[in-house]
């Protein structure tokens, strides 16, 4: 079953995602050569608290800290550390998932410290590319496969690979609820559309190397196998009837960094 809203009851999840969109806003002012991930960490939650909202990720299944940071070949769920200090080249994934009166706004998005490769800067564009050519697919009655269709066949032409061990994700009340949202291509989703009033993620993740992944001892960590760069960027998406709304859209617009 997939929950669907009306657009009236949802104000909440849109404060929320709103917010969550001015906080990587300004984080873009913080990710700087010689700041730590938890600096930028405790910049989020206390940006959060002030926003009127809580931290979703805080305590969530035992994860320890308000936001992810996942950094170079972290694919998702880095956890913020006051010794991983950024330098110059690096690629950054921070993810902010705020909480109003218990729905939940979850975007993440790329930033680099200073001069990054043509490559890690290839892998940042095509991943945007990625998230922004998925959302056009979006309408109601449509395949749910088709996102990843679509991911697919962006990542491949660009000879990157897509992960599969994590996927996009219905939300409202609860963080993470159905359907899954697979970005690559699974047949399995064909069956599955998409339906007016439902509120999801969408969230690839892709690699320059192979697309396996695993997860550190830390037991959220996920990385790529082969250590080779890994982008990400995430919207919550909501479907109002025949218009798709991108909740976690920036105030400034959609951008990659
Ligand atoms: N925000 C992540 C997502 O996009 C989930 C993080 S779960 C956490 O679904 F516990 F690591 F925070
Ligand atoms: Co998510
Ligand atoms: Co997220």
């Amino acid at each position: 079953m997939i929950k669907t809203y009306k657009s009236d009851e949802i104000k909440a999840c849109r404060e929320a995602s709103k917010i969550s969109s001015i906080i990587l806003d300004e984080v873009n002012e913080i990710v700087q050569e010689g700041n730590s991930t938890d600096e930028i960490d405790r910049f989020c939650f206390k940006r959060i608290k002030e926003l009127g909202a809580t931290p979703a990720p805080l305590f969530y299944r035992g994860f320890p800290k308000a936001s992810c940071t996942s950094l170079n070949h972290v694919i998702c769920h880095g956890i913020p550390n006051k010794n991983k200090i950024l330098k110059k080249g690096d690629i950054l994934n921070v993810d902010v998932t705020s909480v109003v009166n218990g729905w939940h706004g979850d975007t993440s998005r790329m930033f680099k410290v200073g001069n990054i490769s043509i490559k890690a800067s290839n892998l940042m564009k095509v991943t945007h590319e990625c998230l922004i050519e998925a959302i056009k697919v979006v309408k109601h009655g449509e395949k749910i496969s088709k996102i990843g269709k679509k991911i697919d066949e962006i990542a491949n032409l660009n000879n990157f690979s897509v992960v599969q061990d994590f996927c996009g994700h219905g939300l409202g009340k609860k963080f993470h609820e159905n359907p899954s949202i697979v970005h690559y291509y699974d047949p399995y989703y064909d069956s599955i559309k998409f339906i007016s009033g439902m509120i999801f993620t969408i969230e690839p993740m892709i690699n320059i190397g192979k697309y396996n992944s695993k997860v550190l001892p830390d037991g959220w960590t996920a990385v790529t196998r082969d250590k080779t760069l890994s982008a990400q960027y995430e919207h919550t998406i909501y479907i109002n009837d025949d218009k798709v709304e991108i909740l976690t859209e920036s105030p400034k617009g959609v951008f990659y960094n």
